[in-house]
């Protein structure tokens, strides 16, 4: 079983995958990673290099191919990851073809269950520690319409936080995971 978290920063995804994970006794795993790939995007991301949206597209795409060896290696056991293929259709998808990002994602390990966490745009925004380029207010609001646009498409499990606790939400989750076990 393999279950993908989507939606903005400040969704809960990070906080709900690890819940789940623990829950579940899954291996819990992130994108963009910890390889060499995936730490690059992350410079990238911080504003410390300056690429074209293609480029990034495809480093997220080589980062995900690296990422797929130990996802593999744990599927039996169950994997929960905080962001995945949808991310790139999101984020990427703004100026990118959705055509060209699943191309190059061809062959990866698709996730049986994703789900997306939306959440009220100022609430996301409260609960934001850090800033990098992508927690701009209208750039959040942008890519959450474009994550609803593609729960329409994809079969997504569609949570909204805003009004939820932390437990509450977890609960909500498991019950709707559980459903599809
Ligand atoms: N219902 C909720 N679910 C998850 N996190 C929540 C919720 N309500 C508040 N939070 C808080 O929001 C913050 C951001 O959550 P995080 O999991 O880091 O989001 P993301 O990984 O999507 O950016 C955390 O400090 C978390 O405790
Ligand atoms: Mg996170």
């Amino acid at each position: 079983m393999f279950i993908a978290f989507e939606g903005i920063d400040g969704s809960g995804k990070t906080t709900q995958s690890k819940l789940l994970a623990k829950k579940l006794n899954y291996f819990w795993t992130y994108e963009p990673t910890d390889g060499i790939v995936g730490n690059l995007i992350r410079q990238i991301l911080k504003g410390k290099y300056k690429v074209d949206s293609k480029t990034l597209t495809l480093l997220f795409a080589a980062d995900r191919f690296e990422h797929n060896k130990i996802i593999r290696k744990n599927l039996k056991r169950g994997v929960v990851c905080d962001r995945y293929i949808f991310s790139s259709l999101a984020y990427q998808g703004l100026d990118v073809d959705e055509e060209y990002i699943l191309n190059i994602n061809k062959g990866i390990i698709m996730p049986d269950i994703t789900i997306l966490l939306v959440v009220d745009i100022d609430i996301a925004l409260k609960r934001l520690k850090s800033s990098d380029i992508f927690e701009k207010r209208d750039f959040l609001e942008k890519i959450q319409k474009k994550y609803l646009e593609l729960s329409k498409r994809y079969n997504f499990i569609v949570i909204d936080t805003t009004d939820k606790d932390v437990y509450e939400t977890h609960k909500e989750i498991l019950k709707k995971v559980k459903a599809c076990l």
